[in-house]
Formats: C-alpha cells, structure tokens, sequence
C-alpha cells in the first residue's frame, strides 16, 4: 500500500478502522503476553487507536509507529496531552503522557528505536499491506527485534476474492508461514458487527488473535 493512499484516508477522515472503544480483545487477551510493569511494547501503525492509552495505563510504555502527522496529532489531542515533538532522522519523535509515537514510515525504523520493547500489540498493521508488503513487514520486524518479541496480533480472515483490501485477509496458514510459535487465542466471527464489510462484498468476516513469540 503506498504512503499516499493512508494519507489520504487520513485527510478524508476515511478511517472505519479506527475504534471509538478500546479493541476488546486487548483487555481479555493483554495478560496472555505475561507483561510485567514498565515493559515496553511497541504499536506498529499505531493510528490513533485508542489501545496505546490502555497500554499505558497498565503501567507498560507504549511506542508507536505512524505515517500520517493529522493520526498522531489527533492521537495527543484527543488524550489531552500537549507532546513534546524532536526531529528524530527520517521520522519526528513525539512523546507525552507515557506515549513515545515516531511519526514517519515504519521501514525506517531503526533497532534503536524499539529498544526496550520485548512486546508488540499488532492490530491493523499485518493486515493493512498487500502480501508481499506482508513479508517485507515481517522481515523488518525481524530486524528490529534481533532478540525476539511477544507479538499479539489480530488479523482479519474472509474470502480474499470477495473484497479488494485494505483491510486484507490474512489466512491462519500465512501467519504460521511468518512465525514460527503461533498459537491461536480466539476466533470470532465479526460479520454482522462490520456491515460496513457486507456493502463491500464480503459474505464471511473472522477476526482472529494470535500470541506469537520469535
Ligand atoms: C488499518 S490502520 C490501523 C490503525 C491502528 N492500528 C488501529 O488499530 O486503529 C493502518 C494504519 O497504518 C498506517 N500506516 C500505513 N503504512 C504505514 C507505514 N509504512 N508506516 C507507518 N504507518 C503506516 C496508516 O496511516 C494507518 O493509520
């Protein structure tokens, strides 16, 4: 997916997937992960999702990735928290309230960036890439974590032919090709709850959360 279309969806405020909620699956599944206080975790695409400020009230620190300035400003806004922002290489580092969000293209992080981080909450980052912008975001995860990582990972799964994504389906058998300790935690099927989903074509919608370590 190139940079231009989520600016785009961000400037037309084209964002279905954005939650007004905290992701349910995030409360019930978090501890899964064993996350002790003060572990880092790491946001890929984070958006503005209102996740990051569940994280961090259970005392982790939360570091983000995100390409679109208006997501991570609106981010900041909405938790009422003036950022401290610094020119960080290819991305700007903005930081407040527990919340370090680099703005900026993922491919361009650097270890360094991520360093403390041994979890990663990813939920609409695998699954907003065609696939072969898939494998190249795995293998730089890989990079970035040289020493491994505890991944939650929510995908999407329907019939690929039904729907051109983003969101794109993201099979059981393609996630266990990536990792290579991957237990599935739930199933659930959100059809109904994404009519959104049924005008676009789909007749069958899962949403699926992983706990995978590498
Ligand atoms: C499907 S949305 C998910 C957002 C968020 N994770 C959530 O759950 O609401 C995908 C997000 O990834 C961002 N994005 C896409 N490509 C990116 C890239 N290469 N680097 C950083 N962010 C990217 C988009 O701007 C968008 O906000």
């Amino acid at each position: 997916m190139q940079s231009e279309f989520w600016h785009e969806r961000w400037e037309l405020q084209q964002i279905a997937f954005h939650q007004a909620e905290v992701h349910p699956v995030l409360p019930k599944l978090w501890p899964r992960l064993n996350p002790q206080a003060g572990d880092g975790v790491f946001v890929p695409m984070c958006g503005k999702t209102l996740d990051m400020r569940w994280l961090q009230a259970q005392g982790q620190r939360v570091v983000g990735v995100e390409l679109s300035p208006l997501a991570v400003d609106a981010f900041f806004a909405e938790a009422g928290v003036t950022p401290v922002r610094t020119p960080h290489g290819a991305l700007e580092s903005v930081q407040g309230g527990g919340v370090t969000v680099y703005c900026g293209d993922f491919f361009a992080l650097k270890p360094e960036d991520v360093a403390g981080c041994e979890l990663i909450y990813d939920r609409g980052s695998l699954i907003a890439l065609p696939p072969q912008m898939r494998r190249d975001y795995v293998t730089h995860l890989r990079k970035l974590f040289p020493g491994g990582a505890r991944i939650l990972l929510v995908t999407f799964d329907y019939p690929s032919a039904e729907m051109k994504g983003p969101p794109f389906a993201v099979t059981d058998a393609e996630v266990r090709e990536f990792y290579a300790s991957v237990e599935l935690l739930s199933s659930e099927d959100v059809f109904a709850a994404n009519p959104q989903m049924r005008q676009r074509g789909l007749t069958r919608l899962q949403e699926n959360a992983y706990l995978i370590a590498f």
